[in-house]
């Protein structure tokens, strides 16, 4: 009787492990620390290697970037299109303020391009699968007014994830400024380039209390077998 209970309580222990860890293994597996900041230096790299200059990294643009993706979050077409047009407006009364960008330094955004696909995919893949998959967004990165770039990144549960590239041409430092350096802005979901904050923020917890979970687990199993 006691060994029938110890076996049916190790088969529960052992369906919740798989239930519960096995998802967490998956996630933080995903992100690693900040994928938008890669893309960025994946950007400037390809620019100098075509001995064009490298563009700022601001985290003003990232974070509107950021908040353009949020809002185009439900519109990837089975054809991996971002099929969203946020009005122009949206720039300066939502993406903006949203992200404490200090109004009077908003400066020209030269430039866009936005992209969205099923998976996941690592920055580099992102890169050339992506947001510069043909000639027109090629000559679009290329564009000799650009000055400084920013990227966001935001996933749904499972997907579809986008990904979004703001260029302007703006004096490093001087233009997107972000109040309080940034240190204000909510960040839920996603990331975006510049950011001190990871984009696997959210899974780090969860996958610290995973690992304490599973160390009881065997823990337990170790105890029952001695
Ligand atoms: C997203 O798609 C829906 C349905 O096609 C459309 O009504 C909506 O305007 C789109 N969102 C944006 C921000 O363009
Ligand atoms: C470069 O970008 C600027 C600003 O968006 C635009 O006016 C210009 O036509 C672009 N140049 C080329 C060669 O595409
Ligand atoms: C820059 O990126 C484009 C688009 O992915 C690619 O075709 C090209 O080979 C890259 N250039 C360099 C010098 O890496
Ligand atoms: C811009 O700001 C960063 C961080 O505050 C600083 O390290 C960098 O030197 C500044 N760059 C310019 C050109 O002022």
């Amino acid at each position: 009787m006691m060994k029938k209970n110890n076996l049916s309580c190790c088969v529960l222990l052992h369906f919740l492990c798989c239930c519960l860890l096995l998802p967490a293994l998956v996630l933080s597996h995903h992100i690693h620390g900040n994928p938008a900041s890669n893309i960025v230096d994946i950007i400037n790299k390809n620019l100098t290697d075509q001995k064009l200059p490298r563009l700022n990294d601001s985290p003003g643009l990232g974070c509107m970037a950021l908040q353009y993706v949020e809002l185009c979050k439900g519109n990837c077409t089975d054809n991996n299109v971002v099929n969203c047009k946020p009005p122009e407006d949206d720039f300066t009364e939502v993406f903006a303020p949203n992200c404490g960008v200090e109004l009077p330094t908003f400066g020209t955004i030269t430039g866009h391009i936005v992209g969205c696909q099923r998976k996941y995919l690592e920055p580099s893949l992102a890169f050339s699968e992506v947001l510069i998959k043909d000639e027109k967004s090629l000559s679009l990165l290329k564009n000799k007014s650009h000055t400084e770039v920013g990227v966001g990144l935001v996933g749904l549960h499972k997907g579809p994830f986008f990904w979004c590239v703001l260029f302007s041409n703006g004096k490093t430092n001087s233009t997107f400024v972000l109040e309080n350096h940034g240190a204000g802005i909510q960040q839920k979901k996603g990331c975006y380039s510049g950011s001190t904050t990871p984009c696997s923020r959210g899974q780090k917890s969860r996958v610290a209390f995973f690992n304490i979970f599973f160390m009881c687990y065997v823990s337990i199993l170790l105890f029952k077998l001695w």
